[in-house]
């Protein structure tokens, strides 16, 4: 399934997150997580200080917990800190703004880096470790100047893959480079990129990398609104229209949970939802099994689908999902997580 395939040729960006500095000297783990937590985070520039700092961690029979971000976090991310510091001893966070999956220079230049705000949520949610390299470190000579891509077949071909040529094989590529550069490790990935996590346990498992992906639930502010950096760019009218995203979901899953649902009246009744909603241009509205994304073509196994939805508001690409099954919806009228 994953295939790793001949370099994408494209310029180097010439602009990337701020380098965080000269290498660090890899500082030695004071042993167990309580005297780590509650300070700064390590902050690591270079790759291999970071992967020998977290080799002297495991060395002292230490486990590790691993987010990767983009940086410009928010509360989702925040859950996946404290949920890895939960769980592992210690947590490492990476903050790459990865230019091999932005299709748009633009976009690429504008994300934002707020990497003082960034390193304060990590230290709040328990996070030790941040690996916060430059475009050059992970890249060297530029991304244009690798050799190899992965690229996981099928699974980033439908959906986003569509709708982002590129995308997926370069998340695929840094995501396999920076589960390389941590080593073994619980890596945590949110839900609400339900595509990018499906493609990130393919390719661990197909590379045979030694890290265990644990998919978290999406965070959704109380009227439902996934959280997503993107949604930092939405006016307030758009921020309204958004919502018809989780309303087509609680529309699909309703259906779904009724007497006699069929793939067909899900997707209309998404569908139905986003095209009544002014402002709102629909890509996709789909229930797929979510094993490997295929749309579903009959009501099976209630706990193996999920609903997808992407469209535009505002000149902004939005995305969410569910499970059709979620009784939350029922039961409460609301969907998934809300902070
Ligand atoms: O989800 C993200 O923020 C990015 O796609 C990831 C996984 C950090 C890879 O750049």
């Amino acid at each position: 399934m994953t295939e790793v395939v001949a370099p994408v040729e494209e310029e180097s960006p010439k602009s990337g997150p701020s380098s965080v500095g000269e290498p660090d000297q890899p500082e030695q783990p004071s042993g167990a997580r309580g005297d780590m937590a509650d300070a700064s985070p390590l902050v690591y520039g270079n790759i291999g200080d970071y992967s020998l700092m977290l080799e002297t961690v495991r060395a002292e029979g230490l486990s590790v917990g691993f987010v990767p971000t983009m940086g410009a976090l928010h509360a989702g991310h925040a859950s996946l800190v404290a949920r890895a510091a939960r769980e592992c001893d210690v947590v490492a966070v990476s903050i790459f703004v990865n230019p091999t999956q932005f299709g748009d220079a633009t976009d690429l230049a504008s994300y934002p880096r707020p990497l003082d705000d960034d390193l304060e949520l990590v230290a709040a949610f328990g996070g030790q470790v941040v690996l916060a390299p430059s475009v050059e470190e992970m890249y060297p000579g530029g991304p244009g100047a690798r050799a190899t891509t992965v690229r996981v077949a099928r699974l980033g071909d439908r959906w986003e893959g569509a709708a982002r040529p590129g995308h997926f094989d370069g998340m695929a590529t840094v995501v396999t480079k920076l589960l390389a550069m941590t080593g073994r490790c619980r890596a945590y990935f949110g839900e609400k990129d339900f595509q990018q996590l499906a493609i990130v346990r393919q390719l661990v498992r197909d590379l045979s990398l030694p890290a265990e992906i644990v998919g978290c639930p999406t965070v959704r502010d109380e009227d439902g609104l996934a959280l997503s950096s993107r949604n930092a760019r939405l006016s307030d009218d758009q921020r309204r229209q958004a919502l018809a995203l989780s309303e087509a979901l609680r529309a699909g899953a309703t259906i779904w949970q009724s007497a006699d649902p069929t793939p067909d009246a899900v997707v209309a009744a998404m569908d139905e939802v986003l095209r009544a909603t002014t402002g709102v241009t629909v890509d996709y509205a789909a229930l797929v099994r979510a094993g490997d994304l295929e749309p579903a073509t009959a009501v099976g196994d209630v706990s193996a689908m999920r609903l997808l939805v992407a469209a535009d508001v505002g000149g902004v690409r939005l995305i969410d999902n569910l499970d059709p099954a979620d009784k939350a919806i029922m039961a409460e009228g609301r969907i998934g997580e809300s902070r």
